[in-house]
């Protein structure tokens, strides 16, 4: 059997339009994460909700486990096993950490059910602390934990997250990236977007570069930490 979990081949996308990406194509691998890098504007969180049927790919394909997904409904694709932490987190403000996560609780496409509210707690010892405190009373990485988190509870089997890391405070940055690395060891897949490399190495193993809503690099974050050229002009360092 293949590895591949994620293939996107030739995929173009529009805003209205505006033409946003450009026959964008590369593949994720089963248990392996990707770094999808880029500056502002670039494409990433454009890319995640193609993936997602959010942004509709007007022409090129996606395949997700072996079967087309593009044209496909959003709920049909998230139940299909992939979940989206979005870059605005996304989180009911008004309830308490323990109901966001009660909501967001489905079992996986497998049917099974591998994160439960104990082992998120287990996993997220900062939300555990918070059970009760409402979310938009929460700081901006503390929402962005429980973003996780509840994606989590959706036990999905690919996990695009967008830019996790944007604008917290180092220690929360630190806490994402242990998250990640012990995510990464369950054996799902993860597709990270991400405008700081450093973030990523360490935590990931293949790399996207777009620029542009086109892909200007495509290999292991090892070769790309060595590329000056594309590391230089491409991203922010
Ligand atoms: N709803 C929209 N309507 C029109 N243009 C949009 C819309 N959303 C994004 N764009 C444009 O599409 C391009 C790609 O945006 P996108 O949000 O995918 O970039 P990004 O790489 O996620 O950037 P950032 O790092 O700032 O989050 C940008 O030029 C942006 O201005
Ligand atoms: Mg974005």
């Amino acid at each position: 059997m293949s590895d591949v979990v994620l293939d996107l081949r030739g995929v173009n996308v529009f805003y209205g339009a505006s033409h946003i990406l450009f026959d964008m194509g590369f593949q994720a691998r089963r248990g392996r994460t990707l770094a999808l890098l880029g500056r502002n504007g670039a494409g990433k969180s454009t890319t995640m909700k193609a993936i997602m049927g959010v942004a509709p790919a007007r022409s090129g394909e996606i395949h997700y486990a072996g079967s087309r997904i593009d044209g496909q409904a959003p709920h049909a694709i998230a139940r299909r096993g992939i979940g989206l932490v979005p870059e605005d987190r996304q989180v009911f403000s008004r309830h308490s950490v323990d109901d966001n996560l009660r909501i967001a609780a489905k079992p996986g496409a497998d049917g099974q059910t591998r994160w439960t509210m104990d082992n998120i707690y287990d996993a997220f010892p900062i939300l555990a602390k918070m059970r009760g405190r409402a979310a938009g009373m929460m700081s901006g990485g503390e929402q962005q934990l429980l973003s996780m988190a509840r994606c989590l509870m959706g036990n999905p089997d690919l996990i695009l997250l967008d830019e996790p890391s944007e604008g917290l405070a180092p220690i929360i940055v630190q806490e994402i990236g242990r998250l990640i690395r012990s995510l990464r060891s369950t054996g799902v897949t993860i597709v990270l977007a991400e405008q700081n490399m450093h973030f990523c190495l360490g935590i990931s193993d293949d790399a996207v570069v777009i620029d542009k809503g086109q892909i200007v690099y495509r290999g292991t974050i090892e070769t790309l930490k060595a590329d000056k050229d594309i590391t230089g002009r491409y991203l922010a360092i």
